[in-house]
């Protein structure tokens, strides 16, 4: 069942876990990640990223996540991830997306609040939620795995955290606190002090970007101290891709659907994998 950003927030906080928010710019990922959710009987969120455009459009992919969400016999969330246009954002609203991020990290304080406003105002709207971003996430390739690229000043800072969620009234706040957009290159150094301060002056449910790569320690730890939602993807593309790999080289007469087969099984353990650690399976 489609359901929106604040219903599976609102899970996380009451169950003191964190909702898997997964990219999906395909078919396949759809069908890994909701596969995991209906077997565990939790609630998930699938996502398509403004940045995915030239991968996957919008127009194409959108229907099909709202309908496998609304399909679904658990709740499911499709979220908007990292729009940095209002004019895309409202285009993921019509198609029936349930949740939106705006992404404005790069902008000054005050152009990141009036953008992020006018984006509160939108998906209200629509009955959808909205996450938004204080501080900047490195992605590996821009800086180290510690997301110092620029120095910590990249990191959010807990007062501004709290003076921005003051104001635009965000459902959900991502925060910048160690990990990176990509693969690590590192084993990535996450500040969770940082973390708890932010959760403690802001009170709303914390997102973590970068997801994939992050040790369970490490998960474990930053779900205690406030994250509810893990954005996850690069990983589990990986391992869709290794798959697919190594049966073109196990043997000859392999068709494409054999590799879509085994892409969608690889991508499915490992967000189960994944998602034993956020909601707390045994
Ligand atoms: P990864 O691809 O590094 O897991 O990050 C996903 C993400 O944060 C999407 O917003």
């Amino acid at each position: 069942m489609l359901v929106n950003l604040q219903e599976v927030m609102s899970y996380a906080e009451k169950n003191r876990c964190a909702i898997g928010a997964f990219n999906t710019p395909n078919l396949e990922s759809i069908l890994a990640v909701l596969k995991n959710a209906e077997t565990y009987k939790v609630p998930v969120i699938i996502a398509h990223a403004q940045v995915h455009e030239s991968v996957m459009p919008l127009e194409t992919i959108g229907p099909i996540m709202v309908l496998c969400a609304q399909k679904a016999n658990v709740p499911v969330c499709v979220h908007l991830d990292h729009g940095e246009s209002l004019e895309y954002i409202e285009k993921a609203l019509e198609l029936g997306f349930t949740s939106a991020m705006y992404d404005g990290s790069k902008l000054s304080f005050e152009e990141n609040v009036e953008n992020t406003l006018k984006a509160v105002k939108m998906v209200r709207k629509f009955g959808a939620g909205i996450e938004a971003e204080i501080g900047v996430m490195a992605s590996s390739t821009e800086g180290s795995s510690e997301g110092t690229a620029g120095g910590k000043s990249i990191y959010t800072d807990p007062e501004v955290a709290q003076k921005f969620v003051e104001l635009t009234k965000v459902d959900a706040l991502a925060a910048s606190f160690g990990t990176v957009h990509g693969i690590y290159t590192e084993k990535p150094n996450l500040d969770f002090a940082r973390i708890e301060r932010i959760k403690e002056l802001t009170k709303v449910p914390l997102v973590m970007h970068g997801g994939s790569g992050v040790s369970r320690e490490d998960y474990i730890t930053s779900i205690e101290k406030g994250i509810r939602k893990i954005n996850y993807y690069t990983y589990m593309a990986r391992e869709g891709a290794f798959a697919a790999k190594d049966l073109v080289n196990s043997k000859d007469g392999v068709l494409f659907h054999d590799i879509v087969t085994a892409a969608v099984e690889a991508m499915r353990k490992d967000t189960e994998n994944a998602m034993k650690v956020f909601y707390n399976i045994p």
